[in-house]
């Protein structure tokens, strides 16, 4: 499993909610947690904690049962949500790329039990297990997305912002947008009103954490090089309704 395999991901991945209860064998489990130990970070020196949970674990507030579930936790500071969303991305696209289904859940949540199993913060839970319903889309024109034109207004980048549009969020809120320009992207969530707090607006900051994986993937596998940088005064000048997240530096790769 390489970067290319978790870019090529992006534009077939689905959300999984039919499963087979059947539990996956002790080999691809362990391959699963190996994967999770090596996540890479949106931001460095945040703790992190990714479980694997049962469904007996799990209240599914009417959702179908899947064999297994990831829990993740955060120490809580910086753009912790963001990290975790960007950390779990990866794991979303190499279940998507190795056959296997998986499916965020934010309405779902562990039992207490589970949540006191840890000192960090629980974030979210993501469902995994082999599929009852097809594993991939097969063209771009099946994902539910706002055009390119509504979240960003940076020219001559389709390359890089189009994984990112296509990106999964929390009831398809798809709440990011992006400026500035091919060599430095900054990334926005709108801010949630009151309303839109109570119902998915706590995940906003999660949900461009993933669409920031997916516009890393897109420049390295263009060979770019790229760096995550978090610009400080960032959100001066910026329309209130929007909020700051990170940028990602990219830079044309040195020949070898
Ligand atoms: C943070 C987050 C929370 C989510 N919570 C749920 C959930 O509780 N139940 C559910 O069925 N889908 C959930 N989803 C899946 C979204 O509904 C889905 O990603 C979105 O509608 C786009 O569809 P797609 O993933 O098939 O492309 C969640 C997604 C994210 C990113």
């Amino acid at each position: 499993m390489n970067q290319n395999d978790l870019y090529e991901a992006i534009f077939k991945r689905k959300s999984i909610r039919n499963y087979d209860p059947a539990q996956l064998d002790q080999n691809r489990l362990e391959e699963i947690s190996k994967n999770l130990a090596a996540l890479k970070p949106m931001t460095k020196g945040i703790k992190t904690e990714f479980k694997i949970i049962s469904p007996d674990q799990v209240t599914r507030k009417g959702m179908n049962k899947a064999p297994h579930y990831i829990a993740a936790f955060s120490e809580a500071k910086d753009t912790y949500k963001a990290n975790i969303g960007f950390m779990l991305q990866q794991m979303d696209l190499y279940f998507s790329a190795t056959g296997t289904g998986s499916c965020w859940l934010g309405f779902p949540q562990p039992t207490k039990e589970v949540t006191e199993s840890s000192n960090l913060e629980f974030i979210i839970l993501m469902s995994f297990g082999n599929p009852k319903e097809t594993l991939h889309r097969t063209s771009t024109s099946q994902f539910k997305r706002k055009p390119l034109s509504e979240i960003t207004n940076i020219q001559g980048a389709e390359e890089l912002l189009e994984p990112a549009r296509l990106a999964p969020s929390a009831i398809n809120l798809q709440n990011w947008y992006f400026t500035g320009d091919k060599n430095l992207i900054h990334a926005y969530s709108a801010k949630a009103s009151f309303l839109r707090n109570i119902v998915g607006g706590s995940y906003f900051p999660l949900n461009v954490g993933i669409a920031f994986c997916n516009l890393q993937l897109a420049a390295e596998h263009l060979g770019l090089k790229t760096r995550i940088v978090f610009e400080k005064d960032r959100d001066k000048n910026q329309p209130k309704d929007r909020e700051y997240i990170a940028s990602l530096e990219i830079e044309k790769a040195t020949a070898p």
